[in-house]
């Protein structure tokens, strides 16, 4: 993984301004020393992940390929973003097909998905961390209902709970259900969770290689463990995003990728930043882009709308497998597209729109992986996760609430209280 910040329009010496060295310094010892209680048990995760329950995911998942056609995961927010990014990103081939539910209140949604899966054998996968969240506990009801019409009561063995150790409802239900369960590790908030059963269950359903998932977070755990900011990239980009934000006044920032496979990474990153920045009045709001169709929606306003951007690219250096060569004949108003494919186009498009984007004063940050695969999605969740605590606690904002979540919840339910 490479931070190039050539066109960030931020001179290399503002990064050894206003303490920011000592800041650091202080954040990585907060990161790395205090007691997890403080929502950080995802910092060591990559080294003291439950290796046990890791080889129960796998024999789960061996499990459910051999008895399902379909798993179908009910979760929100990060309760299932982290899944849905990761799938999209690493899914190959399979014989199992994953859904989800419980995402929002869209019953003709929900209504479809089971109307689909009535003739299909199902397993489902439940994830809750505080086992209370209304969108999931009636999903839940709904969904149990379905799952019993199939199997009778049978259908217990085809639920599994991923909850926390202890407590919530959901624990509850699956003690005296004697349902199976997963864990979401305690002081680990949704979406800092993807590299826990959260993730992983969907992830080795799915045929991923969860152990290549955690080597690449392991490798990211090992070359981000420097309070240098010089030398450490995540810090690096929590100084830059701190500048653009505070000194260059910058309200939002675009997450852009000419990817397809990385719009769901957009939007876990979404959240992630959203929910852990976004307090105080400050924060920049995050914003997931794919190239280059959002150009022909949003890219007239980037180019010259309010100046409130900036924008970070994820690039994928290698382009996917592209046999398809344009044969392109004489005197063809494209002719300049002959003998090229569509990743040629695609890296075209990319140059052209840094080049523009950077002269419309966007400040813009490029984070570039070699390919799409398993190593480089747990090294870049861990670089995010890192990168996104530095940078919430540069602002001086909990990067691990999320206070303003609560007040629709609340009010939600003293409307259904009535
Ligand atoms: O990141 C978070 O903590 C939230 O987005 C939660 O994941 C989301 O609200 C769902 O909560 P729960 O997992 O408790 O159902």
């Amino acid at each position: 993984m490479k931070l190039n910040l050539e066109n960030s329009l931020i001179k290399e010496n503002e990064f050894y301004q206003k303490d920011y060295q000592k800041k650091i310094k202080e954040i990585n010892y907060v990161l790395r020393s205090t007691d997890q209680s403080a929502g950080l048990a995802w910092v060591d995760w990559p080294l003291c992940y439950d290796k046990k329950e890791f080889l129960n995911i796998q024999k789960l998942a061996k499990h459910i390929n051999e008895t399902s056609d379909a798993l179908l995961i009910v979760g929100i927010g990060g309760s299932y973003l982290g899944a849905k990014a990761g799938l999209e990103l690493l899914s190959k081939k399979s014989n199992i097909e994953i859904l989800f539910a419980g995402t929002n209140l869209d019953y003709t949604d929900l209504g479809a998905k089971l109307e689909y899966l009535k003739d299909k054998d199902v397993t489902v996968n439940v994830v809750s961390k505080s086992g209370t969240t209304v969108e999931i506990l009636a999903t839940l009801n709904i969904i149990e209902r379905f799952m019993r019409g199939k199997y009778k009561n049978d259908y217990k063995k085809r639920m599994i709970y991923t909850t926390d150790k202890r407590k919530g409802y959901l624990r509850e239900c699956a003690v005296l259900d004697g349902i199976e369960t997963l864990v979401v590790p305690d002081n680990m908030g949704g979406r800092y969770s993807v590299l826990s059963a959260v993730g992983m269950l969907p992830f080795a359903v799915a045929g991923i290689s969860i152990k290549k998932i955690m080597e690449g977070a392991i490798q990211a755990y090992n070359d981000l463990n420097i309070d240098e900011l010089e030398y450490n990239p995540a810090y690096k980009y929590a100084v830059y995003r701190h500048l653009v934000h505070k000194k260059y006044e910058k309200k939002v920032e675009l997450i852009s990728t000419f990817s397809n496979k990385m719009s769901s990474f957009g939007a876990w990153l979404q959240q992630l930043y959203c929910e852990s920045e976004g307090k105080d009045g400050k924060g920049l709001f995050v914003s997931p882009l794919t190239f280059t169709t959002d150009l022909h929606s949003v890219g007239q306003f980037i180019q010259q709308g309010s100046p409130i951007l900036a924008e970070t690219f994820i690039d994928v250096e290698t382009p996917q497998k592209d046999n398809a060569i344009l044969n392109v004949p004489l005197g063809s108003p494209i002719k300049f597209l002959d003998n090229k494919n569509i990743s040629d186009l695609s890296k075209a498009a990319f140059d052209g729109t840094v080049k523009a984007h950077s002269e419309a004063g966007v400040p813009i940050a490029i984070i570039s992986i070699d390919e799409i695969n398993e190593f480089n999605f747990g090294y870049l969740v861990y670089f995010f996760e890192l990168s996104c605590a530095a940078s919430s606690l540069l602002l001086g904002v909990n990067p691990f609430n999320q206070p303003g979540v609560e007040q629709y919840k609340s009010y939600m339910k003293e409307n259904l209280k009535k």
